[in-house]
């Protein structure tokens, strides 16, 4: 059933994958869409069946988030949406190979995608939403954001960064009425493997989740309020003790004085 209207919802990369849910479950929802992603004919099979499902209205907006005009121009259209209530930062790709095997284009259209994209679109809806003091942000992150060291290192520091980022932006956010929240998938069914030139079910299939689990896992977690959702991640006592320690961290960081070991003098 569709609920009662809740604004404008802009999802990145919703034609397909964890987007194309995001959006069925926002419609489903009471969110109008704006539909962001390069495949045009896709996003409109997608907002037809929406508009035709929930009622709401979907527009779709074609634009290649790897080009800093069309980056520019989706801000705009983000900074200027009258209603805006959310923005599901989650288009994104990862390399064919590693940093080492892949083309300078390659790399260098990773971080337009992952992380330049994001980060202005964010920048825009931030805009928006300060003169209303309400709205959301859901940045797509990756458990690789914890675990570099099981993937590619340059998409894992691409998705390392979206986790940084809604933690900061959680910090400078706090009582605006704003809402940011990092998703962390691992791995989740969906084209970004063969894209990539993967084989998603060249993994155990008890470690990969249906992206329809992993939208409504984080959805639950959204609406809980949470600041970093992990939907694989069972046991949370690992996480809740990295996060002590990193926070426990942060007063002793910058300091006039080297740290003794790092003098010439002291035997290590
Ligand atoms: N699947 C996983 O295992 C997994 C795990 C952790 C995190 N994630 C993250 O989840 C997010 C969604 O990915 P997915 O798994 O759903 O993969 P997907 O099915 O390949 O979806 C990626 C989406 O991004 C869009 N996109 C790619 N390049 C673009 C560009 N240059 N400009 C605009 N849109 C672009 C694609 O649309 P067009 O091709 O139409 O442009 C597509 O809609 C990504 O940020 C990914 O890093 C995925």
């Amino acid at each position: 059933m569709t609920e009662s209207f809740k604004g404008t919802a802009f999802v990145t990369g919703a034609s397909s994958g964890l987007g194309a849910i995001y959006a069925d479950r926002l419609a489903k929802r009471g969110y109008d869409l704006v539909l962001i992603a390069r495949d045009q004919a896709r996003l409109e099979a997608l907002a037809a069946r929406l508009h035709r499902d929930t009622g709401s209205r979907v527009v779709v907006l074609p634009a290649d988030l790897s080009d800093a005009a069309q980056i520019a121009h989706v801000a705009q259209t983000i900074a200027a949406a009258p209603d805006i209530a959310l923005l599901v930062n989650n288009a994104g790709i990862s390399l064919t190979g590693t940093l080492g095997t892949s083309s300078a284009e390659e790399a260098a259209r990773l971080v337009m995608v992952n992380v330049l994209a994001p980060t202005l679109l964010a920048q825009a809806a931030l805009q928006a939403f300060k003169t209303k003091a309400a709205g959301a942000i859901i940045n797509i992150a990756s458990v690789l954001a914890l675990a570099p060291e099981m993937f590619d290192g340059a998409y894992s520091g691409t998705k390392a960064y979206m986790l940084n980022l809604s933690q900061g932006l959680t910090h400078e956010t706090q009582g605006t009425g704003i809402h940011i929240q990092a998703v962390l998938p691992g791995a989740t069914r969906t084209e970004i493997w063969e894209r990539s030139g993967k084989d998603v079910d060249a993994m155990p299939a008890d470690m990969v989740m249906s992206a329809d689990d992993l939208v409504d896992a984080a959805l639950l977690g959204f609406d809980r309020g949470e600041t970093v959702t992990i939907p694989p991640l069972h046991d949370l006592a690992g996480w809740d003790a990295m996060e002590a320690a990193r926070i426990g961290l942060a007063g002793q960081l910058s300091r006039r004085e080297v740290a003794p070991r790092y003098r010439e003098d002291t035997a290590v």
